[in-house]
């Protein structure tokens, strides 16, 4: 069961965002348990206060590091648990982060307000600063609840098997193709032939083409990355196919090694 703890003024929120659909479900099956933690109930301030100027003025209030601080305590203990905190100033939320969070027996997520959170307190617990994007939210919830999302469906058992088909869509760097089901038309649109011919090496390759066109157009900054793997994987199979050639012309008795050191082998190939 992977375990996680959101810190956050807006408890009531984050709970029930995610309790709900698939989440609700992996909570029910003991899969994920989902704890939500009023950071206003570890304040010592006697009216509640949990926020405060900041140090060299500026607008907006800050939160402290105390209430923040009692808080992490409070599900850590003297235990470090990773800590995850929102904010636009952290680093890009990927897929290849969620992958590494959901390895975590135990995850907790700092949702930040008003200004953000004192500097003191987010040293000494935070250990991974992630951004959901460049945009500006009014608080770390909406955020959180996004990073419990991603993460959790990569916990086995949580999605079923054809669900988890899905996982693999953003794997070789490109968008997913385009889908239909019934009817066959709409609006006067017809499904595209080949989808309906049965024969999958041509559904493949057409739904491979689409993912391509897509991505050039909708993210040429994924469409670049995918294009530099090709060249380099395109490079590799002609290198196999040169090894493969050299290896059968010694193993016939044609070839001759001229010389070899380590790795680096030259070797005379007749016509
Ligand atoms: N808090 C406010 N904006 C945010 C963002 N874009 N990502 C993560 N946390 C946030």
């Amino acid at each position: 069961m992977m375990k996680f703890h959101i810190l956050t003024l807006f408890p009531k929120m984050v709970q029930q965002g995610l309790a709900t659909s698939i989440l609700g479900r992996a909570a029910e099956k003991n899969l994920i348990s989902i704890d939500a933690v009023n950071i206003r109930d570890y304040t010592q301030d006697k009216h509640g206060k949990v926020d405060d100027y900041t140090y060299g003025g500026g607008a907006g209030m800050l939160m402290q590091a105390q209430p923040v601080y009692d808080a992490y305590r409070s599900v850590a203990g003297e235990k470090k648990i990773r800590c995850v905190y929102l904010t636009p100033q952290g680093a890009p939320f990927t897929q290849k982060k969620a992958r590494e969070l959901s390895g975590e027996e135990e995850l907790v997520l700092l949702c930040g307000h008003y200004e953000g959170i004192d500097e003191r307190v987010l040293e000494e617990v935070v250990t991974d600063y992630i951004s959901i994007g460049d945009y500006v939210l009014t608080g770390g919830e909406l955020a959180a609840m996004v990073v419990v999302d991603a993460v959790a469906r990569l916990v086995p058992g949580v999605l079923n098997n054809d669900e988890s088909a899905e996982t693999e869509s953003f794997h070789n760097d490109l968008l997913e193709y385009p889908q239909y089901s019934r009817p066959e038309e709409w609006h006067g649109k017809k499904v595209p032939e080949v989808l309906l011919s049965g024969n999958h090496k041509k559904i493949n390759a057409w739904r491979l083409e689409q993912s391509e066109r897509r991505t050039e157009e909708r993210r040429p900054d994924l469409y670049a990355k995918y294009q530099e793997k090709q060249k380099v994987i395109k490079k590799l199979s002609a290198k196999k196919r040169i090894f493969i050639h050299m290896m059968e012309t010694l193993s016939r008795g044609l070839g001759e090694i001229l010389y070899a050191e380590g790795k680096n082998v030259l070797i005379y190939l007749p016509e």
